[in-house]
């Protein structure tokens, strides 16, 4: 029998509806949590893991429930996706709406309205002013395989380009596009082909350090696109503007202007995954707007729709409409329910100026970051922009990873009530995503736990 030690009352859509404290009542996971644990060991796929095995029964704005009834801070927002904040109000106020009147066309037999605001939002918030178009799917990863295609339709080329460190998802193709083997990829294969890796622009392990990768990135991903694959040949470049899984990895200025420059002057389609990074979780609404970057191609999800399984791919007209009627699509993709969670979403980001949220989250956490730094040596970076920032850890004055530390970091955070996350190509990387709409109260004691983690390592 599994209990609940602190039911809450509430009505959906009110924000003040769980106290925004963190509050541990037993060892984390608890018995409650343990007991769930068990059952799910005996029918849910062992593939399938999870980062701290405590069970939810309620979530809202910076805090997560568990069935033990310890309330935890939550810095990984369902890894970048409840943005606004969990069950935040104006997102289930509009899906309680929308799921009382009809939950399931298929916009492709009868379409509805909520799928073509949701265009127009895209249109209008993704970078770029030209004439746009999108199509909606379920998730990122078929998100990008959507943009492939079109890119690959509208160009009728068939190479990809990718980078070091990338993740753009577990299906066949986006698998291909991902970098890192395990857990990812490994003997998943064969992957999808013409697809080709680039050195990524990553400043702390770039051969010759920072400054060498601010200056000679771009001209060896030209050279070796040019000499290993012709650029006559490329569909398509497709790069997260910060990456994400891949250990938030801010490239150097110009890297990405100079990228979208070489695109255009030959042709090829610049895709910017902004699955992690879009929706005011880097300070702009986009990653791609902080240095003006106009890609061609946008796609997203994640933070679109306040955890409702939504994605969008959006572009330039002719390139999206290049592809013939039927061509694109899916059962599911833009479901009325999603779409109305998306609306409650953005219209939450404008209202609540979420950027403005995610620049002064980053102001509050960068300085307490880089003070542990100055601390701890095991830390050898802290990087990231808005409310995506990440710290790398390695052997002290090298640049060998140290995932050991890592990951037992993460895991005194987790237990003492902090929902972090690990990401990075060596594991050895520890982000913070926290929901914009978090109180600074809140803000300050997960980092606080954090400090602590560290100094009982
Ligand atoms: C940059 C990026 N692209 C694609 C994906 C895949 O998205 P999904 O898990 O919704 O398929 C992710 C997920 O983490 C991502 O961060």
């Amino acid at each position: 029998m599994i209990y609940r030690q602190s039911m809450t009352e509430h009505a959906p859509g009110d924000d003040a509806r769980l106290p925004q404290r963190r509050n541990i009542v037993t060892e984390i996971p608890g018995p409650a949590s343990r007991e769930l644990f068990a059952r799910r060991e005996r029918t849910v796929a062992r593939g399938v893991s999870h980062v701290l095995p405590v069970f939810v029964t309620d979530a809202g704005g910076g805090v997560i429930v568990d069935a033990d009834g310890n309330s935890l801070i939550d810095f990984g927002s369902g890894i970048a996706v409840v943005s606004v904040g969990n069950a935040a109000p104006r997102v289930t106020a509009r899906v309680a709406e929308q799921a009382a009147r009809f939950t399931h066309t298929c916009f492709m037999v009868t379409p509805y309205e909520g799928y073509v605001e949701v265009c127009e939002e895209l249109g209008r918030r993704t970078p770029g002013t030209y004439d746009k178009r999108s199509a909606l799917f379920n998730s990122g990863a078929e998100a990008v395989e959507n943009a492939v295609k079109i890119a690959r339709h509208a160009t009728g080329r068939q190479a990809v380009v990718a980078f070091d460190h990338a993740y753009h998802g577990r299906t066949n193709l986006t698998m291909a596009l991902t970098a890192k083997n395990m857990p990812y990829k490994d003997k998943f294969g064969p992957f999808a082909g013409e697809v080709y890796r680039m050195p990524m622009a990553y400043p702390l392990r770039w051969p010759g350090g920072r400054e060498a990768a601010a200056t000679e990135a771009l001209p060896t991903v030209k050279s070796l696109i040019h000499t290993q694959v012709g650029e006559d040949n490329v569909a398509a470049v497709i790069i997260e503007p910060i990456q994400g899984e891949g250990g938030f990895v801010v490239p150097p200025d110009g890297f990405l202007p100079g990228l979208a420059e070489f695109c255009a002057e030959h042709g090829i389609v610049f895709i910017a995954d902004e699955i992690q990074t879009g929706f005011c979780r880097t300070g702009d609404w986009f990653a791609c707007e902080h240095e003006g970057v106009v890609p061609d191609m946008v796609t997203t999800a994640k933070g679109i729709a306040g955890g409702l399984p939504l994605a969008g791919v959006t572009g330039r007209a002719e390139i999206m409409d290049s592809v013939h009627a039927g061509g694109l699509g899916g059962t599911y993709g833009g479901n009325p329910v999603a779409c109305a969670a998306a609306l409650g979403a953005i219209e939450t980001m404008a209202a609540e100026d979420l950027a403005g949220r995610a620049r002064r989250i980053g102001e509050i956490m960068l300085p307490r970051l880089d003070g542990l730094a100055e601390k701890y040596p095991v830390i050898a970076d802290v990087r990231g922009r808005g409310a995506m920032l990440a710290i790398e850890l390695t052997r002290p004055g090298t640049l060998e990873p140290d995932p050991a530390t890592t990951t037992a970091v993460a895991k005194a955070c987790h237990r003492a009530g902090l929902v972090t996350l690990t990401c990075g190509t060596f594991g050895n990387v520890i982000r913070f995503l926290p929901p914009l709409v978090i109180g600074e109260d809140l803000l300050e004691e997960g980092l606080s736990i954090l400090e602590d983690a560290f100094a009982a390592i």
